[in-house]
This record gives structure tokens, C-alpha cells and sequence, in this order.
């Protein structure tokens, strides 16, 4: 996630641009530049690696001066945070600038295909194809016929794979933006003889309240004193504009009361974006393979994975143990890291690491993959944030493109790391023979319908909220389950107990009897994560067990069998899509978790986003 600003107007545009970037600090913070159209025709780009306060301060160096620009904050995912990849990128004439939110799936071969024809690269990044590939349409003998920029620009984006919202401007053209979405947000702010482009509204709503939302496809061509709005094929549109009443703070929220809210809706897309860049798909569009050639693990067989990790990364990597079992055969363990950096662990070359840590900054995470590097074990990092300390130490990582997490309580983090997490295993599984081809592509497209799974079950907000607002209160709540469900169940547990502060626990749901059941009474509420219905029997029998001693009962089951055997037993049931693994089931199951802790910690009068105690990343022992 970044944010993208753009000014056309009267004013001065570096220090509107900057201001902008400002309120969208919030979706991406590793780098930020500017490019102003100066006076005299000439595109001057301004950009940092670091805060907007490493902008700030080149700025004050020497502002460009003109009145007409564009902007961006950036949290990186294609290439690491510096000066050299921080938007906006140009072409390699200097006369088109390009910011950009999202991810192009497909930069590579357009790289390539470009490069042959004599453009000239300066990052690392997606976006840069993006300049190149405008310039190209505009420049090009055998595309004379695309004579405005606007031209070039749809006529790029039929090349783009991907996710983008788009601001472009160019030296010949002093009077006008062009701005384009797909799958990510863009918002045109309407002023009087000025008018802006945002990401998002916090930053608009210092100048204007009345916006057009763009939507998937359409696109627009944004002059001083109006705007035109334009269908992806190029017809003219007409929508009216919106009103804006939010206050600055709730926008930076999109509209949700806080940012774990925002982040738990965020899933579909984070999820999305970690997926799909990683399919490999057959000429009907259905997903057939998974290209993890650039981590280079398959070079020789994998017989043992060990994963270590804190906090919600460490469930995560609990979720992955039971899938490299029972998808790619392959023996596999977990060691927290504050544990793994003192146990003297056993490891030789034939074994891979896997460490996984939102943040790439934790303490006990980063010592724990420095013994591991000197061991000569094979590594390899899961995390969040481009160029943090964990990605530079390591050779081989794989991005979550979850976007920046704001809120200390972990949500999108935990479900973009199953993906990756998952996508290793079934690759491990098809590579090394556990897996046969048709497992194997159903498995892809079960992956595939995850996003859709996951609305799926937000859409039990009103359910969960209610439910919340009962049980928020118990000084007890324990989360039962076995196998991936058991994972599921530690990570429930724990943002209950980070957010509201209640004593939870989660114990695998055959331990019941041998302790936890000692303290089931009146004030306990067990939530048991059933989704596997080789063992729904045995889950009922769990459920009588505690309810026969006066406690609430809550059941995470799949729709259809889980409900029939749940809905007699239990006081309430929630239910959610089938998935094609079992191993896919915490993704989903997570969800209502994640909702329940948060609505609680609200109904209690807590702030869910700061948590007492806790800090976003734990970079102390
Ligand atoms: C999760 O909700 C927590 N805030 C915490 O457990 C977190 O997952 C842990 O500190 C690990 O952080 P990392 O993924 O950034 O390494």
C-alpha cells in the first residue's frame, strides 16, 4: 500500500503535495517524492528514502516551483526502499512522470520487452514500467496514431497485469493529470480553479469535501477548472460528485472507527495481492502452478522445515507446520524465537528455516536468524516490510504485500503469511511428489477463492458484534480445537487477550479433560474452532462437557455439516465457506476471531489500536 497525491490549480504545487502526503503517512512511509511541472516545461522530481521528513528536508534545499504535480508515499514492495526506487519514476527522457499505488504482476517480461526497444531503466521497481510503457505509446513510429497522452495511457494500462491507481504527468502537457484505478483507491478532490488527486480523502480534505470516487476501470483526465471522466475504454462517463463529511481523522480510517477494523477489512485485497503476483496461470486464466523460482528451495529435496517466529508469526508458522505435514510430507516444527535463540538448535544444510516476522525488526526474531545463518542451514525470511533489518540479513525472502500494519493487534499480517506459508508447502508437496497434479491445481484454485471466502465470513459482522456485546464481560475465555484448529484457537486467544485484556487461553480440545476442564464455571465462554468434520463427534461431546457446567459456548465450524452438528449443542454457531485443504481452514476460521476481540476491546471501553503495554514491534529482548 502507498499514497498517491497529484495538484493541478493556481497554487504553488510542492508544498500542497507535500502536505497531501502527509495525511497518507498512515499507508506507506519507507520513501517520498515529488515531481512538480516547472514553469518553463521542465519535470523536476524530488524524492527521499525515509519519513516525509527526509523530503521535507531536500526540499528546503531547493523547491521546484510550478503549479502543477504529483506525489507519493511509499511502503515498498518491489525493490528496497532508496532514493533511486522511491516514486515518481520517468520515463527515460525525463517528460513523463508516473506515481503509483499497487503492484504490476507482470513488470518483468514488459521490463524486457521494453528494454529491447531501447528504454532505459533506472530502479527496481514495477512502476517504472509504467512511465516507460506511456512514453513508449506516445513516442513510438508505429503508435503515431496515439497523439495524446491520455491515448498512451489507456493504451499502457492494456499491457498492465496487476493492481494500480495511477497518477501520470508530462512536460508537454502543462494544463492536466491523467489518473486511472484498478483495484486500488483514487479520489479526485473538486476545487475552484484547482483541482487535486488523493488516495484516499484525509488528504483532500484540508482544500474541498466534494470527491469523485474513480472505480475499478475508469479513469480520468483532470484539468484546472474541470474534470473529465472516461470509462477503461475510453467513453466518456458522467457521475456526480460525493460529499465528504468525515472528519480528517475517521478518513484515514476509510470511514472505520479504528485501524484494526480497517485492517481486518483489508483481508480480501491484502490476501489477493499476496497471491496472486505468485500464480502461475494457463491460457484459460486458471491458475496452474506457483513460480517460486527467485527463492531457489527446490534445488535439492527439503526433508525437514523448522519455523520460528513471535506472536501472532509464530501461530502463523504453527498454522504451516500441520500444512508441510499433510500437504507436502515433509517433517516440520516450530520454535519460538525467543526459545530457538538459547536451545543450541540442531541444524545442517539439509534442513530450511523459515523465519517469519511482520515487522522484520523483532529482537528475538533477528537473533534467532543470525544463529540459524551460522549454522549453514538453508534460510529463509517471511515478512512484511521491504528492506527491515530481518530482508537485508537474509538471502532469500518472500514478501507479504499486506501493506503497512498500523494497529499493534496483528490481522492482515497473519493471513498474508498463511499465503506465503502455504504456497511453499504446496509447492514442496507438488515438487517433491506428495501432491499429484490434480490436488495440486484444485489446491491453487481453492487459494484462489480465499479472498471471497473471507467476505464471506465478514459479512457475520452483526453477528459477532452481537455476540460481543454479551460475552465481552467474562473473566474466562478459552479457544478449543485440534490440529490447524488448535492453531487457529492460540492466535483467537491471543487477540483476546491483547486488545480486551481478558485471561484467554487456547488449548487443543482433547487436553480438555486433562486440566483446562478444572476451571470451566458460570463466567467462562469456550470458543471451539471445528472445521474439520472427521471430528465434529468429538467436538460435541467437548462442547455438552463444559455447557453441562454452565458455560457459553460459541462454535467457528464450515456451513452445512458443522452447522447440523453444532446448531443443537451449542448456544452460538458461525459459519464459513468450505475451502479446498483443510490446511486453508485458519485463514477463514481467523476472521471471526479477530472481530470478536475487536468488538469486545470496544464494548469495553478499550483502544483496540493501542493496546496498554504492548508495542507494534518488539525490537528489545
Ligand atoms: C500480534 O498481534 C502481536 N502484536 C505480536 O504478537 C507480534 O505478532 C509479534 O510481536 C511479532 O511481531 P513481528 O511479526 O513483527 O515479528
Amino acid at each position: 500500500m502507498c499514497g498517491i497525491a497529484g495538484y493541478v490549480g493556481y497554487r504553488e504545487a510542492a508544498p500542497l503535495l507535500t502536505g497531501a502526503l502527509r495525511k497518507l503517512e498512515y499507508r506507506g512511509y519507507d520513501s517520498a517524492g515529488i515531481a512538480v511541472l516547472e514553469t518553463e516545461g521542465v519535470l523536476t522530481v524530488c524524492k527521499a528514502k525515509g519519513p516525509l521528513d527526509a523530503l521535507e528536508r531536500r526540499l528546503a534545499e531547493g523547491m521546484p516551483h510550478g503549479t502543477l504535480g504529483i506525489g507519493h508515499t511509499r511502503w515498498a514492495t518491489h525493490g528496497e526502499p532508496s532514493d533511486i526506487n522511491s516514486h515518481p519514476h520517468t520515463d527515460t527522457h525525463g517528460a513523463i512522470a508516473v506515481v503509483h499505488n499497487g503492484i504490476i504482476e507482470n513488470y518483468l517480461p514488459l521490463k524486457q520487452w521494453l528494454e529491447a526497444r531501447g528504454a532505459v531503466f533506472q530502479s527496481d521497481t514495477d512502476t517504472e514500467v509504467i512511465a516507460q510503457l506511456v512514453s513508449y505509446y506516445y513516442h513510438v513510429e508505429e503508435a503515431r496514431t496515439h497523439t495524446s497522452l491520455f491515448d498512451a495511457v489507456l493504451s499502457a494500462l492494456y499491457r498492465l497485469e496487476g493492481s494500480y491507481a495511477l497518477a501520470v504527468a508530462a512536460a508537454a502537457f502543462p494544463d492536466r493529470l491523467i489518473a486511472v484505478r484498478k483495484d486500488s483507491p483514487l479520489i479526485i478532490g473538486l476545487g475552484t480553479k484547482e483541482n487535486f488527486l488523493a488516495s484516499d480523502a484525509p488528504a483532500l480534505l484540508a482544500h474541498t469535501r466534494e470527491v469523485y470516487y474513480l472505480e475499478d476501470h475508469e479513469a480520468a483526465v483532470v484539468y484546472r477548472d474541470h474534470v473529465d471522466l472516461y470509462t477503461g475504454e475510453g467513453e466518456r462517463i458522467i457521475k456526480n460528485p460525493v460529499h465528504v463529511d468525515w472528519d480528517t481523522a475517521a478518513a484515514e480510517k476509510a470511514g472505520y472507527a479504528h485501524f484494526m477494523l480497517k485492517e481486518i477489512h483489508e483481508q480480501p485485497r491484502a490476501v489477493t495481492d499476496t497471491l496472486r503476483p505468485r500464480l502461475v496461470y494457463d491460457s484459460a486464466g486458471i491458475p496452474c502452478d506457483i513460480n517460486l523460482d527467485a527463492l531457489d528451495l527446490f534445488k535439492t529435496p527439503l526433508r525437514r522445515i523448522v519455523l520460528t517466529a513471535c506472536g501472532t508469526a509464530a501461530h502463523a508458522a504453527i498454522v504451516a507446520k500441520y500444512a508441510f505435514i499433510r500437504l507436502a510430507r515433509i517433517h516440520a516444527e516450530v520454535e519460538l524465537a525467543s526459545e530457538f535463540r538459547y536451545g543450541e538448535p540442531l541444524l545442517s544444510s539439509d534442513d530450511l528455516v523459515i523465519v517469519v516476522s511482520q515487522s522484520g525488526e523483532t529482537a528475538d526474531t533477528l537473533a534467532a536468524m543470525r544463529s540459524v545463518k551460522k549454522s549453514g542451514a538453508r534460510l529463509l525470511a517471511i515478512t512484511n516490510v521491504v528492506g527491515s533489518t530481518l530482508a537485508r540479513e537474509t538471502d532469500a525472502t518472500f514478501y507479504t504485500w499486506a501493506g503497512p500494519e498500523i494497529a499493534v493487534a496483528s490481522t492482515k499480517a497473519f493471513t498474508t503469511q498463511l499465503i506465503c506459508l502455504y504456497l511453499i508447502a504446496l509447492k514442496a508437496g507438488f515438487v517433491q511428489g506428495a501432491l499429484n497434479n490434480e490436488r495440486y491445481r484444485a489446491a491453487l484454485a481453492g487459494l484462489e477463492a480465499l479472498p471471497s471466502g473471507i467476505e464471506a465470513v465478514l459479512s457475520q459482522t452483526e453477528l459477532v458484534q452481537r455476540f460481543a456485546a454479551r460475552q465481552f464481560n467474562k473473566s474466562k475465555v478459552f479457544f478449543m480445537g485440534r490440529q490447524f484448529d488448535y492453531a487457529t484457537a492460540l492466535e483467537s486467544a491471543l487477540k483476546l487477550k491483547e486488545i480486551n485484556y481478558t485471561h484467554s487461553e487456547a488449548f487443543a480440545a482433547g487436553e480438555l479433560k486433562h486440566g483446562p476442564i478444572a476451571l470451566v464455571d458460570t463466567d467462562t465462554l469456550v470458543v471451539v474452532i471445528a472445521t474439520d468434520p472427521a471430528l465434529f463427534d468429538k467436538v460435541v461431546s467437548n462442547i455438552r462437557e463444559v455447557r453441562s457446567r454452565g458455560a457459553s459456548t460459541l462454535v467457528i465450524t464450515r456451513k452445512g455439516a458443522g452447522e447440523t452438528a453444532f446448531a443443537p449443542v451449542a448456544e452460538e454457531v458461525l459459519t464459513l465457506p468450505e475451502t479446498t485443504e483443510a490446511a486453508f481452514a485458519p485463514l477463514l476460521a481467523v476472521i471471526p476471531a479477530q472481530l470478536f476481540a475487536y468488538y469486545c476491546a470496544v464494548q469495553r471501553g478499550n483502544d483496540p489500536d493501542k493496546p496498554r503495554n504492548l508495542a507494534k514491534s518488539v525490537t528489545v529482548e
